[in-house]
This record gives structure tokens, C-alpha cells and sequence, in this order.
């Protein structure tokens, strides 16, 4: 079979990478792919957003499945063209992917299946956005309802950071994605991401994992899309997960299923636990980036069947088998990231970086320029590890870290932080 993954981001390379080593795969084409990528798979100029061209190429090229790595093609309604067009595709229709493109829809499906997260409202006005608020008081959270590329939630410490991103939001500066804004409540404990596949019927929990979503050490400086991650997270013990499966997950896919808009594909659910009771702080409709990078190098099974399953049924014959080691991903990224950063410096030691016992280096933004590899994102790669521990996971990784030559590039040295504070390490 050859399958087509859309995206050209870590996350895509690790999917590529798992698709490839599957016997029941000939061939995988990327769109766009990147440099780390083109070793694996074809690479093609083919815009992952336009449902119309992916489904004229996957009928010319004979692709029998598509993964879809990120939301926006999703979003977009690529799964319903190709799903329309016969060709089998994992990742979920527009309407299911609501559950990441509208916050309030999320919020509403909760409240129908009683799944637990933050108490919330929704506003189209700034001045019953701000007498609500005047209620609640601060900390508080404020959500654009809509996509906005990782900037759309203020967790605001005062009200007066509250009412300026109601103003932002209501305002326009996110256009049409803040059209409304979800106000919630301020929820505390410690979040871990949960990551299940469904055929819009069977759940099948995949693993946990944490991200370090700011971009220094010591969890400081501005929010990224994630600088780090590593699997199991040990917050999410297996009485945790369950209830999360129980309170959250199943009834969420089952309320989805109860309204015509069966869920398939994977959903990764974002949770908050306290004092070991998880709630939801939000969906997304596909992998995280970086979580997929350290789920692919813990998954022992052969991944396309479940893909496959997600697709067109049957999940509930799939079984997956998972590596006890954990794994481990630095993110290398531009300096300047998440800020402005330049494009175009050469990375060198890669080959040296991949030969470290237990490391696999994953493109996040690269492309080849003759034999040479450049950055070419915020993201530029994902240096990852297993280990028998976690702290030998990260050894292997920081050890690889070093051999690459790139002074263009930083990252946190601190992945991991959590997991190792808890061993006592
Ligand atoms: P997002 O950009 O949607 O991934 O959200 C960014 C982060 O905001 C989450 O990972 C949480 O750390 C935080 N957050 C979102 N909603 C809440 C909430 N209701 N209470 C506390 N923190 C939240
Ligand atoms: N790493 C967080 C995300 O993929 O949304």
C-alpha cells in the first residue's frame, strides 16, 4: 500500500517514520514533508488544505490511506473530500474537528455528557464579557473560540489582564477566531495529554505524555506550540487514565457518535489532574507536536492497522503493544522562536547526533539545500531518546544535543523536569 501523510513538522516525521517500517506499506509520499522526511518518503508540493487536489492526487497515485498530521487541513474538511472520494483517511471530518476548532462546541458536548472541566461562559460582547467577569474575578482564563495558532488562551492573574484580552479577542486581533470568547474557570493541579485513536466507536488509549509549552528553563518566557516531551508521564497513573476514559473520553466519543458526527481518528485530550481527579482542559483533533515524537518511539506494534481501523472500522480487533521505556524529545529551535526568527543557517553533526546509543533525530523545520540541511522554521528538530530511565533518556538526548553544530539554534536543557523531580532524581 502507499500512504500519504499531510503536514512537514516533527510531528510528520515520526509519523512517516512508524508508517514506513510497517510490512504492509511499499511506499510513503509526504506533502510537503521536510529534509529529515525526504529520507523516508517523496516529497510533494501539494497543499495538505486543499481537499480537492489531495483527493485528485491520491485517485492518480493508487494512495490507499492518508494520515492527516495537523488540525488545519482537518479543519478544512480534507477528510470529508477524501472520505467522499473513497480514498480511506485517518484523521476526523470538519464537524468532528470542531472538538479543537470551537472551544464553545467542545464546551457544549461536555455539558451534554456531563464530562468534567471548567465551569465557562460565552460572549459575542465585550461588555457582558466584562460585567461576567466582574463576577468571577481573577485568575481566570479567555479563550477565542476559533483556531488561532497557539495564541487564542490568556490565562489572565488580574482582571484587568482579563478585560484587555476580551477587548483584544472581541476586537478583532485575532479575527475571525475571536469572534466569541470562552470565559472559564482557573483550574489548578498538574496537566498531562492523553492520546486515544477512535472509529467513532472503540476507544483505544494509546499513551500519555507531558510538553514543556514555554520556551526557557524553569517552565519561563513565552508560550510555545511545545519545547520538550517525554512518555509516560507518571502523573497519569493507570487509575487516572481510567477515569479519564470513563469521565471524559468515551462519553465524549459517544456524544459525538449520539449526533451524527462520528469522531475518527486520533483525539488528544488535554487534561488537568488534582489531587488525582482529571479534567478536561481542551481537545485537539490530531497528535501533539512534539507527544507524537515520543509516542512513535514507545509504540512497538505495527501502527498502519490501527490507522487503518480509524478509517474504516474495526478498531475493536486492534491491539497495540507498547515499549515500557520511556522516551524522551528536545526540541532545537530558532533563536528567537516563538518570536521572529531568520530562516536558512546551516545545521551540521546530525549524522553524528543520530549515532548516539538510543537517539533518533526528527526534522521539525529543515530542508535540504544540495547535501547541506538548513532551518527552515521557528521548530527545526526534535532530538529524541529512550532509556531504561527517564534520566538515561535524557542523557542520550542532551548527549546528541551537543554534537549538533548549530549556533543558530537553543533549547531548554530541563525536559523532563517533572517526571525526574518525582523519582527524586
Ligand atoms: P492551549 O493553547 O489551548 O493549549 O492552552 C494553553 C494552556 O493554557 C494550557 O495548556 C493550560 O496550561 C492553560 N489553560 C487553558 N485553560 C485553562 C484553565 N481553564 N485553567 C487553567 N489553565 C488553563
Ligand atoms: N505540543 C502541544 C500541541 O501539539 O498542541
Amino acid at each position: 500500500m502507499k500512504v500519504l501523510v499531510l503536514g512537514g513538522g516533527g510531528r510528520e516525521h515520526a509519523l512517516v517514520w512508524k508508517v514506513a517500517q510497517s510490512p504492509l506499506v511499499e511506499a510513503v509520499v509526504a506533502a510537503p514533508g521536510n529534509a529529515g522526511i525526504a529520507a523516508l518518503a517523496t516529497c510533494v508540493p501539494l497543499d495538505p488544505e486543499d481537499g480537492a487536489a489531495v483527493a485528485a492526487f491520491c485517485r492518480e497515485q493508487g494512495i490507499g490511506l492518508v494520515v492527516v498530521g495537523p488540525e488545519a487541513p482537518l479543519a478544512a474538511g480534507v477528510a470529508d473530500a477524501l472520505a467522499a472520494s473513497g480514498v480511506p483517511v485517518f484523521g476526523p471530518s470538519a464537524a468532528a474537528a470542531r472538538l479543537e476548532a470551537s472551544k464553545s462546541f467542545t464546551k457544549e458536548v461536555c455539558d451534554a455528557c456531563g464530562a468534567p472541566t471548567a465551569a465557562w461562559a460565552r460572549f459575542t460582547e465585550a461588555a457582558a464579557a466584562k460585567a461576567h467577569l466582574a463576577r468571577t474575578g481573577a485568575p481566570v482564563v479567555v479563550k477565542a473560540d476559533g483556531l488561532a495558532a497557539g495564541k487564542g488562551v490568556v490565562v489572565a492573574m488580574t482582571l484587568a489582564e482579563a478585560e484587555a484580552a476580551v477587548d483584544d479577542m472581541l476586537g478583532g486581533a485575532l479575527g475571525a477566531a475571536g469572534a466569541e470568547v470562552v470565559i472559564e474557570e482557573f483550574m489548578t493541579g498538574e496537566e498531562a495529554s492523553l492520546f486515544v485513536l477512535s472509529d467513532g466507536e472503540t476507544v483505544l488509549p494509546l499513551a500519555g505524555a507531558q510538553d514543556h509549552k514555554r520556551a526557557f528553563d524553569g517552565d519561563e518566557g513565552p508560550n510555545t506550540g511545545g519545547m520538550g516531551a517525554y512518555s509516560p508521564a507518571p502523573v497519569l497513573t493507570p487509575e487516572v487514565e481510567e477515569k479519564a476514559l470513563a469521565r471524559i473520553v468515551r462519553p465524549v466519543i459517544a456524544e459525538m457518535a449520539r449526533r451524527g458526527t462520528p469522531y475518527r481518528g486520533v483525539l488528544y485530550a488535554g487534561l488537568m489532574i488534582e489531587a488525582g481527579e482529571p479534567r478536561l482542559v481542551e481537545f485537539n483533533v490530531r497528535f501533539g507536536d512534539p507527544e507524537a515524537q515520543v509516542l512513535m518511539l514507545r509504540l512497538a506494534s505495527d501502527f498502519v492497522p490501527a490507522l487503518m481501523a480509524c478509517a474504516t472500522g474495526g478498531l475493536a480487533d486492534v491491539t497495540l503493544d507498547w515499549r515500557a521505556e520511556p522516551a524522551l524529545t528536545v526540541v532545537m529551535a530558532a533563536k528567537g522562536y516563538p518570536g521572529s526568527y531568520a530562516r536558512g543557517s546551516e545545521i551540521r553533526g546530525l549524522e553524528a547526533a543520530a549515532a548516539v546509543e538510543g537517539v533518533t533525530v526528527f526534522h521539525a523545520g529543515t530542508r535540504a539545500d544540495g547535501g547541506r540541511v538548513l532551518a527552515n522554521g521557528g521548530r527545526v528538530l526534535n532530538v529524541s531518546a529512550t532509556g531504561a530511565t527517564v534520566a538515561e533518556a535524557r542523557a542520550r538526548a542532551y548527549r546528541a544535543v551537543d554534537l549538533i553544530d548549530w549556533p543558530d539554534g537553543f533549547c531548554r536543557r530541563d525536559i523532563a523536569w517533572r517526571a525526574l523531580a518525582r523519582d527524586g532524581a
